[in-house]
């Protein structure tokens, strides 16, 4: 990956780097990056996640005793009205219509769009609807700006000795992601099921840490940061 080619990219803007609070400057900051990278010819749909305030949702939908199902749909509302943050700041470059299939995805990108979208169906995660954009439209590259500096060899919020990895295969990913079922509001660096899509599409992934903005400009150009995961 380096500056020149122009690619399609999907990046994935987590809830806990803009939604966790919502955090408006941050906000504009991520619209600035990907006006640029738009300027520079690239092609982006940019996935938000839910964060904080579906997770409050959910724990209020559970509360009720509302259906998992209940709660996966209410959180992807969320998700969307997050988007809708994004893609506002974006101005013209964005659309107020934030998809919510794959189809609408390519029409808002061949109208020379910045797409931004939220969840796309209950019973999945956002990691899983990026994954699936990457596969609908084509592209090798998974942006994901996360809460933490890359992928650990252990969760660092809980063992402080974790150590950051720099490069992965897919299956040392395997070994390191823990699977398990879906659960509203389940949170881990990379969900399982997304992962399955990537591997198959060969796909490159970089983790990266999305509270500093400016490392999705980085990653872009090529430079060292986060943690990459490549089909080798
Ligand atoms: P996410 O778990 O993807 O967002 O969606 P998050 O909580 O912000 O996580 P990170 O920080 O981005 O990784 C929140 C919840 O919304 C529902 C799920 O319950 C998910 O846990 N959801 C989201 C769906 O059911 N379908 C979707 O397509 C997206």
């Amino acid at each position: 990956m380096g500056v020149e080619p122009v690619m399609r990219i999907v990046i994935k803007i987590g809830g806990s780097v803009i939604a966790s609070p919502l955090e408006p400057e941050r906000i504009l900051q991520y619209s600035n990056i990907l006006r640029t990278l738009k300027e520079e010819g690239h092609e982006i749909v940019v996935v938000v996640g839910g964060g904080k305030v579906a997770r409050e949702f959910i724990s209020i939908a559970d509360r009720m005793g509302l259906a998992d199902n209940d709660k996966d749909e209410i959180a992807i509302l969320v998700s969307r009205l997050n988007a809708q943050l994004v893609a506002r700041a974006l101005r013209e470059y964005g659309s107020k219509d934030i998809p919510s299939t794959t189809e609408e995805v390519k029409r808002l990108l061949n109208a020379g769009k910045i797409v931004v979208m939220g969840g796309l169906k209950p019973g999945i995660t956002t990691d899983t609807v990026a994954a699936i954009v990457l596969e609908s439209i084509g592209s090798k590259v998974l942006v994901k700006a996360t809460d933490q500096d890359g992928i650990y060899d252990m969760d660092p919020k809980k063992f402080p000795n974790a150590k950051k990895l720099d490069r992965l295969s897919y299956s040392d990913l395997h070994k390191i992601v823990t699977q398990g079922d879906h659960k509203p509001g389940m949170h881990g660096i990379l969900d399982p099921k997304s992962i399955q899509i990537l591997e198959m599409q060969k796909a490159k992934v970089v983790v990266i840490n999305g509270l500093k903005p400016d490392n999705i400009l980085l990653v872009i150009r090529g430079r060292k940061v986060g943690t990459s995961v490549e089909a080798r």
